[in-house]
């Protein structure tokens, strides 16, 4: 059976992670989470005061990217991704709206990308991965086996945002989040380096009135297909 190489891109909190663990987790694949990587990048930035009121000092930022060590584990049975930050568990603290506001610019930055292109095509390698983001299709696996462009109405999204904050226990209001979705997709689909967009070859999934059921039949499919290929 062919390892396949899976892309996921698509816009802020369409359940793309989501959809991606729950493929992983079937086809004992590696989930890689990319935009965790930019957090968690964004997470030191933050703790060091790289990241201020006046913006981000770029050349503090570039100088210190040789001491931001990313690793992480991905449990298939319960479906949990862990981010550490040199060696610390952060999962949590990357996924605060303090991060949230502030990904996006350090996410522009070229050699922040070239750094985590870097890592994420190591991750890769061997195949046998589902990665999500917003250049894996593009520009990290251009010769991905399958590519999938998600997307979903931006109220929906959003709502989906508040709950799973909710449940994590991280407070933060529905128009706080709408209006952080619509920031991030606007910068991180009009910057210069590797936007957002879709790859030609990607096949396009809406999934505003779909569960997680009918897009894991939607995809067996052509997982199945490709894996025989
Ligand atoms: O996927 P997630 O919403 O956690 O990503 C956080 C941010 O990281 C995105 O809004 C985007 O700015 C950046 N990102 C990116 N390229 C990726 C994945 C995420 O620029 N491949």
């Amino acid at each position: 059976m062919k390892k396949l190489i899976i892309a996921i891109d698509g816009y802020s909190s369409c359940g793309k992670s989501t959809f991606a663990k729950h493929i992983a987790a079937r086809y004992h694949y590696l989930y890689i989470d990319s935009g965790a990587m930019y957090r968690t990048v964004t997470l030191y930035a933050l703790q060091q005061g790289i990241i201020t009121e006046q913006g981000i000092d770029e050349e503090k930022l570039k100088s210190s990217l040789e001491h931001i060590d990313i690793s992480f584990t991905f449990d298939p049975a319960t479906l949990q991704s862990i981010h550490f930050l040199n060696g610390e568990n952060v999962e949590e603290k990357i996924r605060s709206i303090e991060v949230s506001q502030h990904v996006s610019p350090v996410s522009k930055l070229k050699f922040v990308r070239e750094k985590m292109v870097a890592l994420q095509r190591e991750a890769g390698k061997e195949g046998g991965i589902v990665m999500d983001g917003r250049d894996i299709g593009t520009v990290v696996f251009p010769e991905a086996d399958l590519k999938i462009f998600m997307t979903a109405s931006p109220e929906i999204r959003a709502r989906r945002r508040y709950l799973e904050l909710k449940e994590k226990g991280i407070e933060a209001s529905l128009e706080e989040i709408k209006k952080n979705l619509m920031e991030r997709d606007l910068i991180d689909s009009t910057r210069e380096e590797s936007p957002l967009r879709q790859a030609s070859d990607a096949i396009v999934l809406d999934n505003s009135h779909m569960t997680l059921e009918q897009q894991m039949e939607w995809i067996d499919p052509l997982i199945r297909k490709l894996m025989q290929s």
